[in-house]
């Protein structure tokens, strides 16, 4: 059977935990070659081992443009080119009032959740304009698409992008290269784990804990619903969609069942103001 990523390279910021390491397993899977890019490198390298002759790993901070360009280089000369790149590596970064956020903190956020993302955009755009082909996925949040869902930097940071990503997506269709957002709700990762429990490998208790609130009953955001989507804006099955921000949060910012409950119960045509009744013929 035909893989849904035969013979195509991706690079994944980010890919030695959570999102970015079930993308890389994934896009393995469907037959793609990758190239994780972290700062963890112990676990970076140990995922990569694990994925086989398919998976490179390199010590990257997205951060810092000359180690972009060089995984970006390093996809085109190891891997054979630059098919995917999915700039996912992000941080939870500063928290606290706005009045108590130090500066330095703010920018150091900024720097990881969105310079990062432009310099990915950035690099990717050098291979894969001049070849006419490409998608490029950025990893946004709920928190960039409602107030109140996440600190402040990050929101700021997780705003932006999506406009980032539209702009970069006007500019690359006319070559050929598709760019995507993917905007996850509350999802069951070492990220959430560490934040909520104090251990990021508490992921399956943190899934435990995410399934209870969902809006889905019992069901928990996972890493593998974003690989899900991320395989999906990656391959050829959304070869007419650009410029998207595709949310995954199981309807969390769409709207709940609690505000529904005043309208369950089965009543007369509500036509006017304060009153109810069938129109008159
Ligand atoms: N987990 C969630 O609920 C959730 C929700 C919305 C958005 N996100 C976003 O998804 C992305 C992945 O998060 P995750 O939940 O998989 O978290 P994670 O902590 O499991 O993985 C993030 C990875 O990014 C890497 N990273 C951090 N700073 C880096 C840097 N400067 N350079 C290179 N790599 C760096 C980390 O080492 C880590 O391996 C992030 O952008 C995050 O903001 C997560």
């Amino acid at each position: 059977m035909t893989k849904r990523l035969d013979g195509q390279v991706a690079l994944i910021t980010g890919g030695a935990s959570g999102f970015g390491e079930a993308t890389a397993r994934l896009f393995v899977e469907e037959g793609a070659r990758v190239l994780l890019a972290d700062v963890q490198e112990e676990r970076g390298a140990r995922v990569a081992k694990e994925l086989g002759d398919a998976a490179l790993f390199q010590p990257t901070d997205v951060t810092q443009e000359d180690a972009i360009a060089a995984a970006v280089d390093l996809a085109v000369s190891e891997l054979g080119g630059l098919d995917c790149m999915f700039a996912n590596a992000g941080i939870v970064g500063s928290m606290g009032p706005i009045e108590e956020t130090p500066i330095e903190e703010y920018d150091f956020t900024m720097a990881v959740n969105l310079r990062g993302v432009f310099l990915c955009m950035k690099h990717a755009a050098r291979i894969m304009r001049p070849q006419g082909s490409g998608t490029i996925l950025s990893c946004s949040s709920i928190a960039g698409l409602q107030g109140g869902l996440g600190p402040h930097a990050y929101a700021t940071a997780k705003t932006a992008l999506i406009g980032l990503t539209r702009n970069v997506a006007a500019e690359l269709a006319p070559f050929g290269v598709r760019v995507n957002c993917i905007a996850p709700g509350n999802m069951a990762t070492p990220m959430i784990a560490g934040l909520v429990t104090g251990d990021p490998d508490a992921v399956p208790a943190m899934e435990n804990a995410l399934a209870m609130g969902s809006p889905l009953p019992g069901r928990a955001g996972r890493a593998g619903d974003i690989a899900d989507a991320a395989l999906y804006l990656a391959s050829d099955a959304s070869s007419y969609v650009s410029g998207h921000t595709l949310v995954v949060d199981a309807g969390m910012t769409t709207g709940s069942g609690r505000e529904l409950r005043m309208f369950e119960q089965r009543a007369p045509l509500a036509r006017e103001a304060g009153q109810r009744g069938l129109p008159e013929s």
